[in-house]
């Protein structure tokens, strides 16, 4: 697999694709000549998204999709073939969070954060995966997780926790594909903050999964943190979008966005590595902290 992967005239299909990482992904894949996938739960966003690919020239369609439903997930496989042919790149790009203390995340929390973080993944790679590896053609499967799957900031315990697990899953994925493949390959994509919609996720919380009690103190707090942090990220989603189309182009695995994280990555290691208590790996970012507790 040393020759770079090809964009032009090759189908991408996105989850996720109705806002930030995932139409930044559409917009740059559409500038490559690929044809475009798009699926969201947000149906307005998404026919918006569409409307606005195609009048750039795009040739794209939209599916709207709950990537936590596998009936969903495999429906919008059937679409990207019916339209397409085939499928080349695929985003699961899907996710959501919430904040706050582990004790104090209801059982609704965990089930909706991993429905979409991890289960979307899941079902993405459970449907798509196969029809890849009969394709015979190079094809390459990007999972979105986070610099929250490689550490453990406080309140924030669900995200983290789902974040490890396609971090895991990713790795697994790669290892597997490349015992059965030389065309079919996988990247994990983990960036820290960027400003996009990901601090307003409740808006796509479904109605059965609402908690129906005010949020505690530790949740209004991590909430705040999280809106001061994501604003204040530098890259944009364009900046990310291009990092990974590079790194598929190049046919690298892990596709670290904010490399100064790195330093908390190696305090983490060395803290298993020398049996030592877990150190806060927001003590390195001490702007990100000043929220009250
Ligand atoms: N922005 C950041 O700072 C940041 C940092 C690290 C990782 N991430 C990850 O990046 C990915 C993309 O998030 P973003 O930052 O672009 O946020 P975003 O909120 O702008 O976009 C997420 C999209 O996912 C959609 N979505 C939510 N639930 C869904 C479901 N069940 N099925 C299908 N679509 C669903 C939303 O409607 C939205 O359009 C997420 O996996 C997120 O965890 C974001």
């Amino acid at each position: 697999m040393s020759e770079p992967f090809e964009f032009d005239g090759r189908v991408a299909v996105i989850t996720g694709a109705a806002s930030g990482f995932g139409r930044a992904f559409a917009q740059h894949a559409a500038a490559l000549g690929m044809k475009l996938v798009l699926a969201d739960v947000d149906q307005a966003l998404l026919d918006e998204t569409v409307a606005a690919l195609r009048e750039g020239g795009a040739q794209a369609i939209g599916v709207r999709t709950d990537v936590r439903d596998p009936a969903q997930v495999d429906a919008l496989a059937k679409a990207a073939l019916d339209a397409w042919g085939k499928v080349h790149l695929l985003f699961n790009n899907a996710g959501v969070g919430t904040g706050g203390f582990v004790w104090e995340s209801s059982a609704k929390d965990w089930d909706w954060v991993f429905g979409v973080n991890v289960m979307g993944v899941a079902n993405g790679v459970r449907s798509f995966t196969p029809i890849m590896l009969a394709q015979g053609e190079r094809a390459h499967i990007v999972n979105t997780a986070s610099v929250a799957g490689l550490l453990s900031p406080p309140a924030m315990g669900v995200y983290n926790a789902s974040k490890h697990a396609v971090v895991s899953l990713t790795e697994t994925l790669y290892h597997d594909l490349k015992n059965v493949s030389e065309q079919v390959s996988c990247s994990l994509l983990c960036p820290a903050f960027v400003p996009t919609g990901i601090a307003n996720a409740e808006r796509s919380r479904p109605g059965d999964l609402r908690n129906d009690v005010p949020l505690t103190r530790s949740q209004q707090a991590a909430d705040l943190q999280l809106q001061r942090a994501v604003r204040s990220g530098k890259l944009t989603p364009a900046d990310v979008a291009k990092a990974t189309f590079d790194a598929v182009r190049e046919g690298r695995f892990y596709i670290l966005t904010h490399t100064q994280i790195l330093a908390s990555v190696k305090l983490r290691h060395e803290d298993i590595e020398t049996l030592r208590n877990p150190t806060d790996p927001l003590s390195l970012k001490p702007e990100v902290k000043q929220a009250p507790q």
